[in-house]
Parts: C-alpha cells; sequence; structure tokens
C-alpha cells in the first residue's frame, strides 16, 4: 500500500476519532449528530476501504478502491447533513463495488460456507464483505421507510442503528486474519473454528434482530454465547497461531473485543434497569465504540494495511500499552475534558503513525523505532 494512501486513511481514522469529541467544542444549537462522522468516517470509509484492498490483493490501491473511498466519504457527509435522497443513491453505488469484488474473488452465491474443506479464514472473509454489502442494502431500506414511504414505525429502525451494522464486517475481516494464522491441527479443531464461524455470524444476526425487535433478556442471552465463542476462538489462537508479531497486535485486538462485550452486555443490563435513560449511560456506550472501532477494529485493520512489511521495526508490546492507554482511558474521559480530548486525538495520530509509517521488511523509508524481529514465514493471504 503506497505511503500517500497510508497518509490519506491516518488523516481520514485521526478525523473520524476527533469527530467522538467535537460536541465538546461546538454549541448544542448545532442540530447536526457528529457520531455519524466519528463512526461512518472509520468503520464504512476507511474500514470498507481496507478491506476491498485486502480482497483485491494487489501491492497497489486499485482505481475501484479510491471510488469506494471518494463516494463513501461523500456518503458520510451527507448522512451528517441528513440529505438522504444522495445517500440512496450512493448506496447503489457502493453496494455494486463490493459485491463486484466479493463475488471476482469467491462466487455469488457463498458454497464455502457450507463446505467443511474450506479454509475458515476464506469464510470469515467472503462473509464481511457481505456483511458490508448487505449493510448497505438494509440501511438503505430503513432511510426509504424512515424518511419518504414509512411502512414500518419501529424505534431501532434507524440509520443510526447501522454504526453497529457497518462496524461488524469489519470484526469478520480481522477474525478472518486470526484464523488465517492458525496452524491446522486435525479434525477437532476444524470442527471448533466452523463453530466458531457459524456461532459468531449467526449470534451477530441474531443480536441485531433483538436490538431492532428491543428484546432485552433474548440480547443478554445471545451476547453471552457470542462472549463464550469469542474466548474459545482466543484460546485457539494463543495455542494455534504462529508466533509472529501480528499475533501480539490480534491478541490486542480480541481483548479490545472482550472488553467491548463485557462493556456491551453491561449496556444492556443497564438497559433492563427501571432508571434506565440513554443519557445516563452514553459514557459507558462509548467506551463501548471506542474499544470496538478504535481498539479491535483497529488492530485488524493495522494488520492488513501492513500484510505485506511484518515483522514492523517497533517494539510491539510497548505500543500495545500505549493503544490500549489511549483507548481504554484517554478517550472516554475525553468525552467530558477537552484535555483528556486533545490528547487522547494526539496519542492516536501517534499510534496510526507507528503502525502505517514504521519501517518494516520491504519498506526502503520510514521510521526506525527499535530493532527487534521475530522469526517471519510466509503470509497468510487466504
Ligand atoms: C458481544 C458483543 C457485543 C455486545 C453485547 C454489544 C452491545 C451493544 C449494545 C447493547 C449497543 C446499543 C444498541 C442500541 O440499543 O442502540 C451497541 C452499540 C454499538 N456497538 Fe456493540 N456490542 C457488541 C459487539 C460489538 C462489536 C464487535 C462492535 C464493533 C466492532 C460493536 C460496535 C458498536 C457500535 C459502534 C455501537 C453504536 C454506539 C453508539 O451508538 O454510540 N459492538 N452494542
Amino acid at each position: 500500500m503506497s505511503r500517500r494512501f497510508r497518509m490519506l486513511l491516518l488523516v481520514l481514522m485521526s478525523l473520524a476519532l476527533f469527530f467522538g469529541f467535537l460536541n465538546l467544542f461546538v454549541p448544542k444549537t448545532i442540530p447536526y449528530n457528529f457520531d455519524r462522522l466519528h463512526i461512518f468516517l472509520f468503520n464504512l470509509c476507511s474500514g470498507g476501504a481496507i478491506l476491498l484492498y485486502f480482497t483485491e490483493g494487489r501491492a497497489t490501491v486499485s482505481p475501484k478502491i479510491r471510488i469506494f473511498l471518494v463516494l463513501s466519504v461523500v456518503y458520510a457527509l451527507f448522512a451528517f447533513f441528513k440529505m438522504y435522497i444522495p445517500v440512496l443513491l450512493i448506496t447503489l453505488a457502493l453496494v455494486v463495488l463490493v459485491e463486484s469484488a466479493r463475488i471476482r474473488r469467491f462466487s455469488f452465491f457463498p458454497m464455502d460456507f457450507f463446505r467443511a474443506s474450506a479454509p475458515v479464514s476464506a469464510k470469515f472473509h467472503q462473509a464481511s464483505l457481505l456483511c458490508l454489502s448487505l449493510g448497505l442494502v438494509i440501511s438503505g431500506l430503513v432511510i426509504l421507510n424512515n424518511e419518504y414511504l414509512k411502512l414500518v414505525s419501529m424505534d431501532k429502525l434507524q440509520l443510526d442503528t447501522f454504526f453497529l451494522g457497518f462496524s461488524f464486517p469489519l470484526s469478520l475481516i480481522t477474525l478472518s486474519l486470526l484464523f488465517a494464522l492458525m496452524k491446522e491441527d486435525g479434525r477437532p479443531v476444524v470442527w471448533l473454528k466452523n463453530i466458531g464461524f457459524w456461532f459468531v455470524n449467526l449470534g451477530v444476526i441474531i443480536f441485531f434482530l433483538f436490538i431492532i425487535f428491543e428484546k432485552l433478556l433474548p440480547q443478554v442471552f445471545v451476547t453471552s454465547v457470542l462472549f463464550v465463542t469469542v474466548l474459545m476462538i482466543l484460546l485457539l489462537l494463543i495455542r494455534l497461531g504462529e508466533n509472529l508479531q501480528q499475533k501480539a497486535f490480534l491478541i490486542s485486538g480480541m481483548g479490545f473485543l472482550l472488553y467491548t462485550a463485557i462493556t456491551g452486555i453491561l449496556y444492556i443490563l443497564y438497559e433492563m434497569s427501571p432508571d434506565y435513560a440513554p443519557e445516563n449511560y452514553r459514557w459507558l456506550m462509548r467506551m463501548h465504540s471506542f474499544a470496538s472501532l478504535y481498539g479491535w477494529n483497529l488492530c485488524g485493520l493495522a494488520v492488513i494495511c501492513r500484510f505485506d512489511d511484518f515483522p514492523l521495526r517497533l517494539h510491539s508490546y510497548g505500543l500495545i500499552v500505549f493503544h490500549w492507554v489511549t483507548v481504554a482511558l484517554l478517550a472516554p474521559l475525553g468525552m467530558y475534558y477537552k484535555f483528556f480530548a486533545g490528547a487522547a486525538a494526539f496519542c492516536f495520530v501517534i499510534i496510526l503513525y507507528a503502525i502505517l509509517f514504521t519501517r518494516g521488511k520491504t519498506d526502503k523509508g520510514g521510521l526506525d523505532i527499535e530493532i527487534s524481529i521475530t522469526p517471519e514465514r510466509e503470509r497468510h493471504r487466504n
């Protein structure tokens, strides 16, 4: 991936994080929801473009990916200004771009999902593309219904609920990377991997439906199953994962995912409590979305952006601790204090710069933080 494209992603992802704090700096009279830019610029725009780049598997960023990035940024801006006709038109174009990439790389009908012999990492890869195009189609139908047709009226059937919906494709591609790192180890492990695949995907779909239909107790049940499944996948990664630098980032990512699950399940339990009101627990939802997007999803996106460059010349554990302090401590405090908002944004830019520009195996120029190279193996592009 070229340095210029990496710089563009750094700017976009840093801007996205900063929009998460902008409510602190602008008057309350502004009638727009900066959360849409905070979440869409990260998961749909940056994440979607990186997912397509990984799918195409080329060293350079193709015109198709550049078109996706430009259109998705325009989508986020129109969604921010609540101009829905252009959002609907762009949705169609984005679906065509994602689906054409998926069908070219895999197949129209995802037969591989049902083949035990197909690598689970490839199943997760195709599932992430399918999840992105389905998320776009469903969010388009929600806009059509809520703004124009008004056929169905449900509180949770809102475009903002897709903050979550557009985050899942990034989770699925990160899981694809994780499984690609795992060694094959006999039939029981193949079974466990496929159980992981179906429990995560069916769990996410059922959870999303329970959110839409506001069924709280079933939400607790299905997310607890998801939590145990994530724990199982983490144990498989620790046991079977090859000892590469990427593994350290992905294990840290899984830590963020468990943190995400715990804050998410806690939020559902609070939703069931008599004194629940969204504004009383916004801090918890923010901790949840910071950890899920700028923690878990970023770990996966980082591994994709530097896929051919590992090992990177940086002290992984130092950067991982810095990443946790920024996302789990500074960012949530940044919701209330301008100083911490600035500190979190500044630290996040440093983390992104270290990940995207530290010299790696194929780089001539760039940062050189520390020489600590782990034995390298061939890449695992599924
Ligand atoms: C077991 C795991 C999880 C649980 C229990 C959980 C729970 C929740 C709940 C209850 C909400 C509020 C939904 C609503 O009522 O509007 C939510 C929102 C959200 N979740 Fe999760 N979630 C989980 C996993 C994830 C993952 C893996 C991601 C991203 C990769 C994610 C990203 C988000 C985002 C971005 C929002 C919207 C936040 C906002 O509105 O500010 N969640 N989640």
